[in-house]
């Protein structure tokens, strides 16, 4: 197949060549007046085309970016110029494949390409980019965007594979990141104070290498994931990647003492499944003395055959291809007796991407916001196709969607000035009009879809479809944390 019929290469996915800032954006409707902040989402674009076959994983990292002020909006993109990206430009060609090619063998220390490209969060004054395998931080200014080096608070993060979905706590300012690789203990959790000192810092051993791609924070406590899809051990020592899903082994989840480095990791057996992203974790009492651990999130549901079997290979099919079929799930981990329980909270709606208010992480939150996903006829076509809306106390969902031609972006929770309530806000997200070919921004009302866009801003440029994204409020912004 020639890359320019690869799906995730074209219409809405292409990449943009420039980087670019727009003052003047075309509105419909009203900006809010107290919308103030940036939403910045970041994303793969790729600079030079590398031989070999394209996933849409591959992609350098950009970040785009929407400042909301007094009911104006401007636009910016930038890369994140990550070292091997700068390598390549010193070059003028691709130097590293994709992950659907071999690594480099000659280049023990970054064998694939970090491209900082998956997620992306405000940590003291920066923000702050990671990468879904795990490499450096890296730091952009938060109003040109403009990338500032890596964030090595000492030693110990120096080549230490940081993965995408390491947190903020917006109430204390820390960085709470976990990281994985290839080589024992396999896994690791840390945190790092808003002056940048690293105040915990140590090793979740696990049997073998494992492809954890969240985690969940409680105000005490981190949960870590252990699913059972990883590189096949013996094609790794190959030099070759396999994933399998071992159905007979079960999930486990580390509960990680988030202060007391002294204090015991605590292991959680649950169903063998795979997730991808966590909607949010808490403590609860038990009601017997003890605590509960909840953690809510959206993992895929198990492909079975006609004898309702589990399906291992389909269940990897889907996951390489970008097919998401998930369902809203919460998992409760008894501190006291150290059993889990779990339940669907929804297994209808199909959704993924959770976004909740910000100021409630790690503690019990009422709302999730998430995208929802379509289903493409294609293989390797993901679609991301509208919003859903979550009140877990009313046990209720809300949807919103135009149709199978708009192509959303994570939206996170935007809290309005003097925000009352948990959902007193916006979602804020880009969304690719394919029936005008251009790239919007929709600012919705958080507390009720079903009003569609309080606005729609056009940016002058497409922003391909891309991966997390974050809601910085001008107060954070203000206050550098
Ligand atoms: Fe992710």
């Amino acid at each position: 197949m020639e890359q320019s019929d690869v799906i995730v290469l074209s219409g809405a996915f292409a990449p943009v060549t420039t980087e670019r800032s727009f003052d003047e954006l075309e509105v419909e409707g009203q900006i809010p007046t107290d919308l103030n902040g940036v939403y910045v989402r970041n994303g793969p674009n790729r600079k030079f085309a590398a031989p070999g076959r394209y996933h849409w994983f591959d992609g350098d990292g950009m970040l785009h970016a929407v400042y909301f002020e007094n009911g104006r909006a401007r636009y910016r993109n930038n890369w994140v110029m990550t070292d091997q990206l700068r390598e390549e430009i010193e070059a003028d060609r691709a130097l590293w494949q994709g992950i659907k090619e071999p690594e480099r063998r000659d280049r023990q220390d970054m064998p694939r390409k970090c491209t900082s490209n998956t997620d992306v969060k405000f940590f003291a004054g920066n923000l702050i980019s990671t990468w879904y395998l795990g490499g450096a931080v890296y730091k952009s200014d938060p109003y040109s965007l403009s990338t500032k080096g890596k964030l090595n608070g000492d030693s110990r993060l120096s080549g230490l594979p940081i993965s995408a979905h390491s947190k903020v706590d917006e109430i204390t300012g820390e960085f709470l990141f976990f990281a994985y690789g290839k080589t024992p203990p396999y896994m690791w959790f840390g945190s790092v104070d808003r002056s940048g000192n690293v105040t915990q810092f140590r090793d979740v051993e696990t049997p073998g290498p494992r492809l954890p791609h969240d985690m969940g924070i409680t105000e005490n406590y981190a949960i870590l994931h252990d699913f059972p899809l990883y590189y096949d051990e013996r094609a790794l020592m190959a030099g070759r990647h396999k994933l399998s899903f071992h159905n007979d082994k079960p999930t486990r989840f580390a509960v990680v003492p988030r202060r007391d480095k002294n204090a015991p990791i605590r292991w959680f057996e649950a169903k063998p499944t795979f997730m991808y992203h966590v909607s949010n974790a808490w403590e609860e009492d038990d009601g017997q003395g003890g605590i509960e651990i909840v953690m809510t999130g959206t993992p895929f549901r198990m492909p079975r055959d006609l004898s309702g079997n589990p399906e291992p290979d389909k269940f990897i099919a889907m996951i390489a291809l970008l097919e998401n079929d998930t369902m809203f799930y919460e998992w409760r981990l008894n501190l006291r007796t150290g059993l889990t329980r779990e339940r669907a909270l929804d297994d209808i709606i199909v959704s993924e991407f959770p976004v909740i208010n910000g100021k409630m992480m790690g503690k019990k939150s009422r709302y999730s916001w998430q995208l929802l996903m379509g289903r493409s006829e294609q293989k390797e076509d993901p679609r991301f196709s509208g919003l859903a809306r979550y009140d877990l106390q009313r046990g209720t969902s809300q949807t919103y969607h135009e149709g199978p031609n708009r192509w959303w972006s994570e939206a996170p929770f935007a809290a309005r000035d003097n925000a009352k309530a948990e959902d007193d806000g916006y979602l804020v997200g880009f969304v690719w009009d394919g029936d005008q070919q251009k790239s919007k921004v929709y600012v919705m009302d958080a507390a009720d879809l079903s009003k569609g866009p309080v606005c729609k801003i056009t940016i002058p440029e497409r922003v391909p479809n891309g991966f997390h994204a974050a809601w910085v409020g001008a107060d954070r912004l203000a206050r550098g944390w």
